[in-house]
């Protein structure tokens, strides 16, 4: 790929590779803006096909970083991390003491957190080398419970802009993939009152969910066709298609999966057809906010992080509000809405301060 005609295109700040011979890492750091702070990402590891794969993948997700951490308020840049390998087989003490080693020689510009095959426990690896990590389990811990959380407020600013309530009580919600963050959204939903349609590709987390909840479980391929009022993505990427747009009946989509649009105009087709999508970077902002409250001044505090975490209900319906007035697409609003506080606030380097 031409790596800089992408980082041009996109307002990439920084790519960084590092390599250890002695522990086989290869990571890659993408730092995207760094306007409103340090940037602050997950690192992923993957086993890429292909070193493109991985560079389009860090850089891809660390413009999204910037996008999510500026629309949910934070005083955070946007970057992640990709370490080439697979999380079953090439996870080491050594491999994760060395990211951590390398994530310092950065001096602050990029702090780590946990992502997919990464987890507290690296993280925990990780700070033996830095102090640029957070996420770690005597702080804010392992993120999903935070992230369905603000779901579930984000689904109640839909539900009132659709149909004048916030209440979700005997609404009929579809959720997709009951891992992490949807068996969480299905306690929030259930405790509501709310009646739940579940499916995962693992028969067992949908056996434990039916067993807790009462919840009628459904195939995979079907979960997008059922009668349902809502539909909550909490599992894959680019679920929103030509495929699967046509077979929905939901009134709203509103999950936690990210990049759930396989394309922009996927989001147009929704506004066409007058379905209501909360924007996943928005609506899936939870996590990061209450990873960002462990840099909190009077230290991480879990009853002020998930305050904020509530307030994704009036973001996402600001974004409404912004789509229904001008008439826009919510992904699109949702964008506006990022891209405008970066600006806004960058402006604020033009003070001089004594030195
Ligand atoms: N964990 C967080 O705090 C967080 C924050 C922001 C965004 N997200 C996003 O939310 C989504 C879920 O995250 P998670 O942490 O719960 O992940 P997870 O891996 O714990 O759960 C995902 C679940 O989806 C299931 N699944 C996969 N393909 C499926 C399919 N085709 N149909 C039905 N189920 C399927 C998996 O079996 C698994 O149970 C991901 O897209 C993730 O990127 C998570």
């Amino acid at each position: 790929m031409n790596v800089f005609e992408y980082m041009e295109k996109h307002g990439h700040e920084q790519l960084t590779f590092f390599h250890d011979r002695v522990s086989g890492l290869k990571a890659i750091v993408a730092i995207h803006d760094t306007t409103l702070g340090p940037a602050l990402g997950g690192c992923r590891m993957w086993n890429y096909a292909g070193e493109d794969e991985a560079i389009t993948d860090a850089l891809r997700l660390s413009k999204g970083m910037s996008y999510k951490n500026s629309a949910m308020g934070l005083n955070l840049g946007g970057g992640k991390a990709v370490i080439i390998g697979d999380p079953r087989k090439d996870k080491t003490e050594e491999l994760f003491r060395a990211f951590g080693k390398f994530v310092e020689t950065l001096g602050g510009r990029y702090i780590t957190a946990e992502d997919v095959g990464v987890g507290t426990a690296e993280m925990v690896v990780v700070q033996q080398e830095t102090s640029h990590v957070a996420g770690l389990p005597e702080k804010s811990g392992d993120p999903s419970p935070a992230t369905a959380f603000g779901v579930y407020r984000g689904m109640q600013a839909c539900a009132k802009a659709v149909w004048g309530s916030e209440s979700l009580r005997g609404k009929v919600v579809a959720v997709q993939g009951l891992g992490h963050v949807g068996y969480h959204l299905c306690r929030h939903l259930h405790d509501e009152g709310a009646r739940l349609i579940v499916s995962d590709i693992f028969p067992d987390r949908v056996e434990s969910v039916v067993q807790e909840f009462p919840a009628m479980a459904v195939k995979p391929e079907a979960i997008y066709a059922v009668e349902a009022d809502i539909f909550a993505p909490c599992a894959l990427g680019a679920i929103l298609n030509d495929g699967t747009i046509p077979q929905l009946k939901a009134r709203i989509v509103a999950g936690s999966a990210n990049n759930q649009l396989q394309e922009p105009r996927h989001g147009d087709r929704l506004h066409e057809l007058g379905i209501l999508y909360a924007p996943d970077f928005v609506i899936n902002g939870g996590g990061v906010v209450n990873v960002a409250h462990e840099f909190a001044p009077a230290g991480y505090n879990r009853d002020r992080a998930y305050a904020q975490v509530a307030t994704i209900y009036d973001k996402v319906a600001r974004i409404i509000e912004i789509s229904r007035a001008e008439g826009v697409p919510t992904y699109r609003a949702a964008d506006l809405l990022a891209e405008e506080r970066i600006e806004r606030l960058g402006r604020l380097n033009r003070i001089c301060l004594p030195r």
